[in-house]
């Protein structure tokens, strides 16, 4: 029985391998899930709401960075199995992978683009379709926004058409590796939904997948995030207390870690991109505001890491002297090119605007070019700069272990050149 009591019909068409499938959001998730499934066979129909997305997907290019993606993607268009278009077609499975981003200001979630994604699938859908949302999403959004769209244009899941949750967990950088050997949990609306989901996976993922209701698939997606969060908040803030005590953080960690059961996560000037630091708050965004809550205090602890960090690095350039600063890394973590909610750029504005007497220079060497930020390169940052910050742990920076320039000041939020 689903959420809504429906009992599940027979008559769901179930062809055993290859599908016609359509992809709704073609970004660090969707691309790389079309990619794979036009390499498993399927005929994979790509969706964009931005055209030069689409374009460049028709053209056998891709738009973000990660390894091996570029010759997936032009082997499926070359072989057609692969092609992007800014409305869905008719196809067996849906696979909804937009954005799910927090408001700002409120810590609200904003379902907006899966909401929008969701409508734009009734006018081309059939009974016995497979709707999969994969976008991470608060509690309930799954059985709400998606079986609500579909239920408003008739169609009943569980009975006339199969609806899912499938969270994804990859690690950007290894995606096309873990998209397919990473477990899976699914949640599907009926039993039955998620035993059609599973049978779809099935043809592409060869970790082992769970079967679960759509409310506990969303809330085991974003506990996993909002675990992690608390304990680099707890790493965190171990970092500012070794730091009052003039001790080494890393080499407190690595020795607390010696204890059988101690495992703790590594520090760093706050916590970025657009999972561990937007996730929590799909859990407690109804919490109320004077009820305690570790996800918040965590939530709240690793956001203001970045201006602590950046008063650190105002303050060590005044005491050495440093006029001009190189920060490196603007990524939110290591070797990726993803700098959304990076923390970094939160250190660079609150130097701009706390010590506006300093020249900052910005490297990241895994993009040509960020939005409002000048980037220098390493070899030019390392000339002109008397104080370099090391942000991220990107393999440049690590290399600069084995032989740092001399006279060189640094600040390192990452332990690059620690013994760690
Ligand atoms: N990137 C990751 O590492 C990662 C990991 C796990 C989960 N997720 C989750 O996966 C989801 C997608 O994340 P992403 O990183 O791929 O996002 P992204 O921003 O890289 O890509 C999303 C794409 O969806 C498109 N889009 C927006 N509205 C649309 C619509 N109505 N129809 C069709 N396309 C639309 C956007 O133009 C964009 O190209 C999010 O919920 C995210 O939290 C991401």
């Amino acid at each position: 029985m689903s959420a809504d009591g429906v009992r599940p019909v027979a008559s769901v068409s179930v062809h055993p391998t290859r599908r016609e499938v359509c992809v709704l959001g073609l970004g660090y998730i969707g691309l790389p899930t079309a990619a794979i499934l036009a390499s498993r066979g399927h005929r994979v129909y790509g969706v964009d709401v931005n055209e030069t997305v689409v374009r460049t997907i028709n053209e056998g290019r891709i738009h973000i960075v990660e390894p091996d993606l570029d010759i997936m993607v032009r082997s499926a268009v070359e072989t057609g199995r692969l092609s992007a278009s800014t409305a869905p077609s008719p196809a067996e499975v849906f696979m909804i992978c937009v954005p799910t981003p927090v408001n700002h200001a409120t810590c609200a979630p904003d379902l907006t683009f899966v909401e929008a994604a969701a409508r734009s699938i009734p006018p081309v859908l059939r009974q016995g379709n497979l709707v999969i949302l994969e976008s991470t999403s608060p509690p309930g959004t799954t059985i709400r926004v998606v079986g609500g769209v579909l239920r408003e244009a008739g169609f009943q899941p569980g009975r006339d058409v199969h609806l899912a949750y499938c969270p994804e967990r990859v690690l950007p950088g290894a995606i096309l590796r873990e998209c397919v050997e990473n477990e899976r949990v699914i949640g599907g609306y009926t039993p039955d939904c998620a035993t059609a989901a599973r049978d779809f996976y099935r043809t592409f993922v060869q970790g082992e997948i769970h079967l679960s209701d759509c409310t506990t698939a969303e809330i085991v997606k974003l506990a996993e995030n909002a675990s992690r969060d608390v304990q680099i908040a707890f790493a965190n803030e171990l970092s500012l207390i070794a730091r009052r005590h003039g001790v080494s953080v890393w080499e407190v960690i690595r020795l607390a870690n010696r204890h059988p059961r101690v495992n703790i996560l590594q520090p760093g000037p706050g916590v970025g991109g657009h999972c561990i630091a937007v996730d929590p708050w799909f859990l407690i965004s109804d919490t109320p505001r004077e009820d305690p809550s570790v996800m918040r205090a965590a939530r709240e602890l690793n956001d203001a890491m970045p201006v602590r960090c950046a008063r650190l690095v105002a303050s060590t350039a005044r005491e050495c002297g440093a006029k001009t600063v190189a920060l490196l890394g603007m990524a939110y973590k290591a070797d990726i090119d993803d700098c959304r909610e990076s923390p970094s750029l939160a250190v660079l504005e609150t130097l701009r605007r706390e010590a506006p007497d300093l020249e900052i220079l910005c490297c990241e060497p895994n993009v040509s070019a960020l939005d409002g930020v000048v980037l220098t390169p390493l070899a030019e940052c390392l000339s002109r700069a008397q104080l370099a910050v090391i942000l991220v742990a990107h393999r440049e920076f690590r290399d600069l272990a084995a032989n740092p320039p001399p006279n060189m000041n640094f600040v390192d939020f990452k332990g690059v050149l620690s013994d760690r």
